[in-house]
């Protein structure tokens, strides 16, 4: 299969509705940062962080949707994720944020996780929303 160049300020969406649209999603960011020519910790980074988010659209709010926009300029590689849901919310955001907090028995690592791979991450939520909007950032690597 040909390999996309992203265009300028493309923009992917991709709907979560079960586990395959997971991996969809992730295989999207990671294809994204590798034709951007990020190196591969920067594709998994960014993979991880985009397959936590969509789990939990997946695992709390039963469906969703995750956006992968390449906002990129000449001097800098800007790939933002917004992945948003119309479930319940989280009520305390703050406690959500914390690690090993988990109303699912899980292992609560999945947000402050994220929020440490991404040089943005911004969460927003309220009873029926929640979004999260991440970003990574890296200068341009020279083309010769
Ligand atoms: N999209 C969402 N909608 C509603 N609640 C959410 C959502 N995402 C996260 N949460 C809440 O925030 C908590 C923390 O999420 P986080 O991803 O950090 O941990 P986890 O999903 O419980 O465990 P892990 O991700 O480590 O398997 C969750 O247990 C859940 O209560
Ligand atoms: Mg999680």
């Amino acid at each position: 299969m040909d390999t996309l160049i992203p265009q300028e300020n493309a923009e992917s969406t991709i709907p979560i509705r079960d586990s395959t649209d997971i991996l969809k999603a992730r295989h999207r960011a990671r294809e994204l940062a590798a034709a951007l020519r990020l190196g591969s910790a920067d594709q998994t980074r960014l993979a991880t962080a985009v397959s936590e988010l969509t789990r939990n659209v997946l695992q709390y709010a039963g469906e969703g949707e995750c956006r992968i926009i390449n906002a990129s300029s000449d001097h800098e590689v800007y790939i933002q994720v917004v992945v948003e849901d119309h479930g319940p919310g989280i009520p305390d955001i703050e406690l959500a944020m914390r690690d090993g907090y988990s109303t699912s028995g899980g292992l609560g690592a999945g947000l402050p996780g994220v929020q440490r791979l991404m040089d943005e991450f911004h969460l927003t939520s309220r009873p029926g929303y929640t979004c999260l909007m991440i970003a990574m950032k890296r200068p341009r690597a020279l083309s010769f």
